[in-house]
């Protein structure tokens, strides 16, 4: 963080320019951008632009949209400033080269499913971020009752759906890190815990041909992640099994166990619950990958961490996300011999500890 102050004694050539109000305004108004992102996503603006096969006119998406004529110019011209689309000299418009790529539905690099989710959940439950602070209570689905916010997720066959394509918007670019970064060549056999649709199986193993595994979840589950492992033609490979890791079942055995995104939504007692079911079914040797938006270990620099926390307050009854330090030390204390941190894809980070 910037200061205006020079404690090191150091001559600094240039005067510290004097501050601008620019970047509270920036943060305070970032939901008038991100909702109109998270907007354009829901009507499936850059889906209907990729399909449509060249630049379209504002009437040609008003009419695919619905949009009102008062909305129409404003929206789009904003998602033009914002580089999410692009205006030609004809003042037809088409996607940016990112959200062509990531922001299409049809397409499999398709990373839209978390903002499918945050539209449709996650903002109206940030508007109560202010009693989610003072009360430590979740603001979802949990507010009218039930105390598994999987549960609650899961209640509805559609929200299920797209809750887990959200994880493998998220997860992608990680799953992809982690199938480069994690000596794979050292084990046979793996098993993803709390897998979602399959994102990182399906990477681990279209990476390295010589592994087998799977992934472990609740039941509901199985059916969705079936028909995405059989998407990539994976289905001799991968299986999945179900269960609950919460229960006093053991987890599936495998030489290698990875964790991802779970561990932040549980509260303390859990997460060395389930970091210690994890040591139990590994071999001697054996390896457990957890990896999150791991908060740096002097809690000041990883903001997108930080407020992935205060999401897990939103959503969870005890849940926190936390440091590689704070899970490295969970890691020896179950008896694992070694725990190293490895950075990934974007916020997040790989903790690993071996058996
Ligand atoms: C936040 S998602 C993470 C998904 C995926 N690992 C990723 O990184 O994208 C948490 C996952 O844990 C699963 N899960 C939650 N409670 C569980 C339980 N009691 N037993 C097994 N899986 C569970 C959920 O169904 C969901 O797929």
């Amino acid at each position: 963080m910037q200061t205006s102050d020079n404690s090191d004694g150091a001559q600094d050539d240039a005067p510290a320019p004097p501050p601008t109000p620019e970047r509270i305004l920036q943060v305070g108004l970032g939901f008038w951008a991100s909702k109109a992102l998270l907007s354009a996503v829901e009507m499936g603006l850059f889906t209907e632009l990729a399909a449509a096969g060249g630049p379209q006119d504002a009437a040609w998406v008003s009419a695919r949209l619905g949009l009102h004529p008062r909305a129409e110019r404003d929206f789009l011209d904003a998602l033009v400033a914002l580089g999410f689309l692009r205006r030609g000299g004809d003042g037809r418009y088409a996607n940016a080269a990112e959200a062509d790529l990531f922001l299409d539905r049809a397409k499999p690099s398709y990373v839209g499913g978390m903002l499918e989710m945050a539209g449709a959940r996650l903002y109206p439950f940030w508007g109560d971020l202010t009693e989610a602070l003072r009360t430590g209570q979740p603001q979802n689905e949990l507010k009218r009752g039930g105390g598994n916010p999987f549960e609650a997720l899961y209640a509805e066959p559609e929200r299920l759906r797209q809750f887990l394509g959200a994880m493998t918007g998220i997860s992608l670019g990680t799953a992809q890190a982690i199938a480069l970064k994690f000596p794979w060549g050292k084990y046979r056999t793996f098993v993803d815990v709390g897998c979602a649709q399959g994102a990182l199986p399906v990477q681990v193993a279209l990476a390295h041909p010589h592994l087998s595994g799977g992934g472990f979840d609740l039941p509901p589950v199985g059916p969705v992640f079936e028909d995405y492992v059989a998407s990539f033609g994976l289905s001799g490979r991968l299986r999945f099994h179900p269960g609950d890791f919460t229960s006093a079942d053991a987890l599936p055995e495998a030489d290698v166990l990875v964790m991802g995104h779970i561990l932040h939504d549980w509260d303390l007692g859990e997460k060395r619950a389930l970091i210690g079911k994890a040591h139990a079914a590994l071999p001697p040797g054996g390896a457990l990958v957890v990896y999150e938006a791991l908060i740096d270990d002097e809690r000041r620099a990883n903001a997108f961490g930080l407020l992935m926390s205060l999401n897990m307050l939103i959503e969870t009854p005890g849940g926190f996300d936390f440091t590689g330090a704070d899970c490295r030390g969970w890691m020896r204390e179950a008896g694992f011999k070694e725990a190293y941190v490895e950075p990934l894809a974007g916020p997040d980070a790989m903790v690993v500890g071996i058996k």
